[in-house]
């Protein structure tokens, strides 16, 4: 299999900026860029060659389906995960005593706009709440009852990195009858995924992150068994059984997955997403999900080292292949890095560092090059009710650009004794990392 650095040839960016944002888009490649270059080829030589691109759609759900370990007929071919979310829920019923969808703090906006769209037509919704940016399996457990008709999970959250136990999920929704919506998005692509082996019953993600390919392009895999007894009422001539009989006299679902689908294909996207998948079908998911876990381990020790605090979980297993650390000026960090050509985002309070395997670990050096000259706003904005564990020397400069009445209120705990203490009184003699919680 071939190494990082000569994965990295194939990806343009690299000649020129430190590329740490694949949470958010994934690089560009030769790959890539060909393909795109072979769709606008058939369409300049051929104008209309529809069988072409639909043998291409035909090829990309088969190439998805084995990557994630299904079969071809159990994957309908979306233009986002919004677009497959909407289809799938629109075939659930929320009638009768199990009309609840239980959402957890840590999924995508869009699905939970989408979920909370169903309360039109009868559902109900539970909140599983995160606490200190965690999302425990037992906080599900504990929502979870025969009242439950779906439980979407994000198996990596967009905001802070935390890799949910999808199996332990899976398994307590499984014991209530709860059906599982797995929104993979911060994950495929970074890791082996078997959607048998998981045992989820719906799975929603996209090919403009870590699959490399373009935006434009979602997937949804609907457990073969569900298939037949769910309709969608968001529909279209390609999800009809016979989409080229041009029939107006009757709507007929097509046998498969294939039933989630709308309208035209979005032919260049599906060329993108094809080349992309292809790409990394050539590595060895195992070796890609070690490779990311070494690059997030050395982020997490440098940050630790310099006393900097993270959003994400130190653990392995529960954190994916983004990494947050606190700053108290997000969008101006972000900004000073792409000054020095490095490219990471900003969601909330803090920066989003993300690894595919074309990034190295010079990258994480050069990042706290930069990180380096702002130490000093290296540290979580902290409001009333927050909970943060900060080396004491970041909780001082935190007290001190605080307002006053904050700076009264600074309650540290250390060694598990709480004192409340003064901020001109925290001095380095605390040399170990705090809690510090706001009142
Ligand atoms: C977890 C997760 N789900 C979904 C999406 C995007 O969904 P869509 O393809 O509908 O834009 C994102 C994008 O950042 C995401 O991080």
């Amino acid at each position: 299999m071939t190494t990082p650095e000569r994965f990295r040839r194939r990806f343009p960016i690299f000649e020129k900026k430190v590329f740490l944002n694949s949470c958010s888009k994934g690089a560009l490649s030769d790959d890539v860029e060909k393909a795109y270059g072979t769709y606008l080829d058939s369409w300049r030589r051929d104008g209309s060659p529809w069988e072409d691109w639909v043998e291409m759609l035909e090829r990309t759900r088969a190439v998805f389906a084995s990557f994630i370990g299904c079969s071809a007929d159990e994957i309908a071919v979306s233009y986002c995960a919004s677009t497959a979310a909407a289809g799938l829920v629109s075939a659930l019923s929320f009638e009768g005593t199990r009309d609840r969808i239980a959402i957890g703090d840590f999924e995508f906006p869009t699905l939970v706009h989408n979920l909370l769209a169903q309360e039109k037509r009868g559902a109900s919704v539970v909140r599983v709440r995160a606490e200190a940016n965690r999302l425990a399996a037992e906080s599900y457990a504990n929502e979870l009852d025969e009242r439950v008709r779906l439980v979407p999970v994000a198996h990596v959250c967009f905001r802070n990195g935390y890799r949910q136990d999808i199996e332990a999920v899976v398994r307590c929704a499984k014991a209530v009858g709860a059906l599982t919506l797995i929104d993979d998005y911060q994950s495929t692509g970074t890791r082996p995924l078997d959607v048998k082996a998981l045992q989820c019953d719906f799975l929603v993600t996209g090919t403009l992150k870590y699959l490399l390919g373009s935006s434009g392009l979602g997937f949804l895999y609907v457990r073969r068994e569900l298939i037949d007894e769910l309709e969608p009422l968001v529909t279209g001539w390609f999800g009809q059984e016979k989409p080229f009989d041009f029939d107006i006299e009757r709507a007929t679902y097509h046998a498969s997955a294939r039933r989630f689908e709308t309208g035209t294909p979005p032919v260049p996207n599906l060329y993108a997403g094809f080349a992309g998948i292809e790409l990394l079908g050539q590595l060895d998911p195992v070796t890609v999900q070690a490779h990311l876990e070494a690059l997030a381990s050395r982020l997490i020790d440098g940050a630790k080292r310099r006393g900097f605090t993270m959003l994400t979980p130190e653990e392995p297993e529960r954190r994916g292949p983004l990494v947050v650390l606190a700053c108290h000026d997000s969008q101006r960090i972000v900004e000073a890095l792409a000054r020095e050509n490095i490219v990471v985002s900003a969601r909330g309070e803090g920066i989003r560092v993300s690894f595919h395997y074309y990034n190295l670990h010079d990258d994480i050096d050069a990042l706290f090059q930069v990180l380096d000259s702002h130490a000093d706003s290296m540290a979580p904005l902290l409001r009333a009710g927050c909970v943060a564990n900060i080396s004491c020397s970041s909780a001082f400069g935190l007290a001190l650009r605080s307002t006053s009445s904050l700076r009264k209120a600074v309650f540290i705990r250390i060694n598990r004794r709480h004192h409340a203490l003064p901020a001109h009184k925290m001095t380095s003699r605390f040399a170990q990392r705090i809690t510090v919680t706001v009142h």
